[in-house]
């Protein structure tokens, strides 16, 4: 209860920020729904300055502090912007982490099946901070000898070493020396790690955006360089191992624990650490658990053509060799454990077509909890439930704005169940005058790709496709989020206005499937140019 009601706080709070500034600059250039792939670039960012800075660092410890000095004075026009590039794209990789990780949580996209991604999430944590805390070892100047005293005390509170690490920093020593040198080793080496778990946190996810829009990426570059010189990264004097560090200017996005370890002591840290950890290993498992039954494929209505895996957001589709006698080289293979049942391959599938006139609809893959016949049925219920007037039907997701509606409404997991054939279905037997295909919102879709999915059908660019001769003027697209059930019914009371100036249309009964017409692409209503 009490984090459902931080889920929800934090959603509304997202939403805030989020909407109007997608009503206002359109929602491909939102940062928020941008978050890992800013956290791509930034990485990248960091990764390039950083190598330009290694030219002209001295790994040697009594070398570094001069040859960083060197960098930010002599050479400040070019190597100084590298390092502060290399510094403040590392401050917002872990402004990126947090709130992607606030918002992965606020939207509820960390449980059942996708508990991988999250999970994954936390060593890049860790790696992230270990790779910051080291690179401000490599200044050697005063809050590189207190970074340095303070996580060696910290290490030396565990029982691992057997001498204390703290003591190297004592005294001047080859020790030291050797020390600072696994320090440079260990800089270069964990992000290297960073990277490859950044890679695994994606491996379960098709498509993923790594790469942020070219106007959101040139804009946060040219707000780092123009930071980098209005307040150029700076080192606070050369370390004097003899003299405890004291008056030092403390990176809070790295460094925030460090202050900790004298407030509560070096046991009470460990223990936030390890708890904060505990807490969020366990948050995709804790209660209330809704996991509904994955996807399951029939043979006897599937051809092989691999639609259903190239549209499964969650890579929870493989296709593997025929096990049947059928004359098709491959059939899909369901990895019940990355399956979130959003039935996005339901709707892709060729054989998904609700004209069949087989007393029980079947088809290649389906849903066990919430199957293409349910939807058919339920689709005929909700039209039947229409008011006179314009009677407009609404395929309403789950997860977004128009959910909570009650008559001439059909929910489903995710918009892009229907196959488009079920709006051509509805159309041409008459059962409504319009029909809404009602999404969450556009840059958020919770299963991340049915949005995508369902603008390229509509507009014949991705099988299944609306057919050519499916009015476009009778369809909209609406896309809100869970919190703007007011927007979904206002969009869908202006639809059912336009709908009702249209002239009376004669409704045809077709015989053939909804997948087989000429490619056409035609203007959907309003609505949906606006979306
Ligand atoms: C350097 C750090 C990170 C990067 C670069 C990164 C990147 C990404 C990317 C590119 C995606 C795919 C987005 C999409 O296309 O839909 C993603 C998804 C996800 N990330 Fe991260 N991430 C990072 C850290 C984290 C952390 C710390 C957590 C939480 C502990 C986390 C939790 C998630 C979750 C739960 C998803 C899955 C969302 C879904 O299933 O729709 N990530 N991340
Ligand atoms: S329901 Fe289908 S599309 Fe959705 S995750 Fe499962 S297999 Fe993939
Ligand atoms: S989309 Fe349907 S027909 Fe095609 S491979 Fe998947 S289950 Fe088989």
């Amino acid at each position: 209860m009490v984090i459902a009601g931080v889920r929800s706080a934090l959603r509304r709070g997202f939403e805030l920020i989020e909407r109007p500034f997608e009503r206002l600059f359109g929602p491909a250039i939102n940062p928020l729904a941008q978050l890992g792939a800013l956290g791509f670039f930034f990485f990248w960012i960091v990764t390039v300055s950083g190598i330009y800075l290694f030219i002209f660092f001295d790994t040697g410890i009594e070398r570094a502090f001069d040859s960083v000095e060197t960098i930010t004075n002599e050479y400040w026009f070019h190597a100084g912007v590298m390092r502060s590039l290399h510094r403040y794209a590392s401050d917002l990789m872990v402004v990126m982490v947090a709130t992607h990780l606030l918002r992965e949580f606020a939207y509820d996209r960390y449980r059942g099946a996708r508990w991988f991604s999250w999970f994954t999430g936390m060593p890049i944590i860790m790696l992230l901070y270990a790779s910051g805390i080291t690179g401000y070892w490599l200044v050697w100047d005063k809050l590189a000898h207190y970074v340095a005293l303070m996580s060696s005390e910290l290490l030396d509170w565990l029982p691992i070493f057997g001498e204390p690490i703290a003591r190297n920093f004592i005294a001047t020593g080859t020790l030291t020396s050797r020390f600072f040198t696994l320090m440079v080793f260990l800089h270069v080496a964990v992000p290297l790690f960073l990277l490859f778990m950044m890679w695994v946190h994606i491996l379960r996810m098709s498509r993923p955006k790594v790469n942020p829009p070219r106007l959101l990426a040139g804009l946060s570059l040219a707000a780092l360089v123009a930071v980098s010189f209005w307040n150029p990264a700076l080192s606070q004097g050369h370390v004097d191992l003899a003299r405890a560090p004291v008056e030092i200017g403390l990176d809070w996005f790295y460094l925030p624990v460090f202050p900790l370890i004298d407030l509560w002591g070096k046991g009470a840290v460990w223990g936030f650490l390890g708890a904060f950890f505990v807490m969020l290993g366990m948050m995709p498992w804790l209660p209330p658990l809704r996991r509904a039954r994955p996807a399951v494929v029939d043979l006897a209505h599937c051809n092989g053509c691999k639609r259903c895996a190239e549209d499964c957001p969650f890579e929870a589709i493989r296709m593997v060799r025929r096990t049947d006698d059928r004359p098709f080289p491959a059939e899909p293979l369901v990895n019940n454990a990355l399956c979130v049942s959003c039935g996005i391959c339901v709707g892709s599938c060729p054989a998904s077509t609700p004209f069949r006139r087989t007393e029980d609809l079947k088809t290649g893959i389906d849903l066990p909890d919430f199957s293409l016949r349910d939807l058919r049925e339920q689709t005929i219920a909700a039209a039947q439930q229409l008011p006179a007037g314009p009677r407009v039907l609404v395929l309403a997701c789950a997860h977004g704005g128009a959910a909570g509606r009650q008559a001439g409404t059909v929910v489903l997991p995710c918009v892009a169940m229907a196959p488009p054939s079920l709006i051509d279905f509805v159309l041409s037997r008459d059962l409504a005058d319009g029909v809404v295909v009602a999404g969450c919102a556009e840059s958020s879709c919770y299963h991340r790709l049915g949005a995508d999915w369902m603008k390229q059908r509509f507009a014949g660019t991705r099988d299944p496709y609306l057919r050519a001769r499916v009015p476009r003027e009778r369809i909209a697209m609406v896309w809100t989020s869970a919190l703007e059930g007011k927007r979904a019914a206002a969009e869908i009371e202006a639809f059912a206005a336009r709908i009702k100036s249209l002239p009376p249309r004669q409704p045809r009964l077709p015989r053939s499937s909804g997948t087989s017409a000429p490619r056409r692409e035609q203007p959907l209503s309003d609505v949906e140019s606006r979306a």
